[in-house]
């Protein structure tokens, strides 16, 4: 396996309290992923968390937010107990396959104030 980039990203949990809005988050997040985000007190880390996860990737893919990628392009999706995997987009997809991406791997953690989230693409 051939490392083609590595991207990690740690994010406040303060700043999510007033960023966290029904519009903010309907522009970063699918609809899968708005679904799935929890309520009570672990929705903030999560939300943070999926985030964090987004920044990352972009990171390990050697893009920045603009008119070729956007936060909805990866989609993070976790069943219960297992370890979180990143989605691509159709578009990220053809994006991931230019750079001969064929594994991705996720990795997510909280504290009590801030979350971090690592992300490695590889060949
Ligand atoms: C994974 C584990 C070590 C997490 O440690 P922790 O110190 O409690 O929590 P952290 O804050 O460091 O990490 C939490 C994140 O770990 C990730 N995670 C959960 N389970 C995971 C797993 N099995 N593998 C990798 N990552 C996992 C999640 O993304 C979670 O964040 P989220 O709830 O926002 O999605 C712990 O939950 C554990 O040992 N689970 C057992 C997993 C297992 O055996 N699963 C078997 C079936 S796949």
């Amino acid at each position: 396996m051939s490392i083609i980039g590595h991207g990690i990203d740690i994010e406040d949990l303060k700043r999510f309290s007033f960023l966290a809005n029904e519009d903010w988050m309907a522009r970063v997040f699918t609809v899968a992923e708005f679904d799935s985000i929890p309520s009570g007190e672990r929705r903030l880390k999560h939300i943070a968390s999926r985030f964090a996860a987004k920044e990352a990737a972009m990171k390990a893919f050697g893009l920045s937010f603009g008119p070729g990628a956007s936060f909805k392009d990866f989609e993070i999706y976790r069943e219960s107990g297992c370890a979180p995997e990143l989605r691509l987009s159709a578009r990220m997809r053809k994006t991931a396959d230019q750079l001969g991406v064929s594994v991705i791997v996720l990795s997510i953690s909280h504290s009590e104030t801030s979350v971090v989230a690592s992300v490695i693409v590889a060949a």
